[in-house]
């Protein structure tokens, strides 16, 4: 319990720390490249991010593995422990000084999900979850909403950077939950969305394509709220992120069936 208390406390202090300089550098001139195509952005900040975070990981945790967006960091399959970053995980908004970007910080024990911390800067406000222990945002706890129809329900989705040359880009399910749900977002953060379905600020999200640096904390989070995350089929496979849907829980069956059947 010790133990689980020191880490909470580091990889919440870790991601103040990089959300403090995403905040200092927010709307300053950035160095801005593309990754593998052209809308799938890293800035400096990213970078420099994801050094503070995995440098500190490896002075103070040297035998821990590491899975950070931008490659810093040795795997260590052996590990008991994986930490799993996204060092700034709305790079698009970022780079477009849009104030809706966070760190996030993930944490596995024996590769079962152990904690999550999630950082916004700008709203400074800190989510983390540990298992079993609840979710909660600056210590509030949270809950997700009670919301049973999706009629009434607020979502939100992203889509993947392949999206000018794939057939799988979302759309069809994007125009489905359009016309099924109350209201439709996509904010680009999936690792903030899911800590809003956590807080029951969402009922519903769900995206394709994602990666483990955008999930590992934010669906830990859900579920600790009472909320439930699956692949699109309602399997565990989702954190690998290749396919995620996180929910209140009463909305999954419903969410389900339109994943399944596109209409
Ligand atoms: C992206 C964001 C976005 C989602 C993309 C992600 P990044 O992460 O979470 O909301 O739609 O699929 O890759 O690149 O800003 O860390
Ligand atoms: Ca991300
Ligand atoms: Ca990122």
């Amino acid at each position: 319990m010790e133990e689980s208390r020191e880490l909470l406390e580091l990889a919440m202090g870790l991601a103040r720390s990089a959300g403090a300089l995403q905040r200092q550098r927010y709307q300053t001139h950035l160095e801005i490249h593309t990754k593998d195509t052209p809308v799938n952005l890293v800035t400096e900040v990213d970078h420099a991010c994801e050094e503070l975070i995995v440098g500190e990981l490896q002075k103070r945790r040297p035998r821990d593995g590491i899975l950070a967006e931008e490659g810093r960091g040795e795997s260590r399959p052996d590990a008991l422990w994986r930490w799993i970053i996204d060092p700034l995980d709305g790079t698009t908004n970022y780079a477009h000084a849009y104030p809706r970007f966070c760190v996030s910080i993930g944490l596995e024990r024996d590769g079962e999900p152990w904690l999550g911390a999630v950082y916004d800067p700008l709203l400074e406000e800190l989510y983390h979850a540990v298992r079993g222990g609840g979710a909660f945002c600056n210590g509030r706890p949270l809950h997700v909403s009670q919301e049973e129809s999706l009629d009434r329900a607020l979502l939100a989705t992203g889509f993947a950077y392949d999206r000018r040359r794939s057939p799988e880009d979302n759309l069809r399910h994007f125009a489905s939950f359009l016309k099924a749900a109350r209201a439709l977002r996509r904010d680009g953060s999936a690792a903030l969305d899911l800590c809003y379905v956590a807080a029951g600020r969402l009922d519903g999200f769900w995206e394709f394509k994602l990666s483990p640096w955008d999930v590992a904390a934010g669906c830990l989070l859900v579920e600790e709220a009472g909320g439930r995350c699956s692949d699109a089929q309602g399997g565990r496979s989702y954190r690998s992120g290749r396919a995620v849907l996180a929910t209140n829980g009463r909305l999954h069956a419903a969410m389900l069936k339109i994943l399944a059947s596109g209409s």
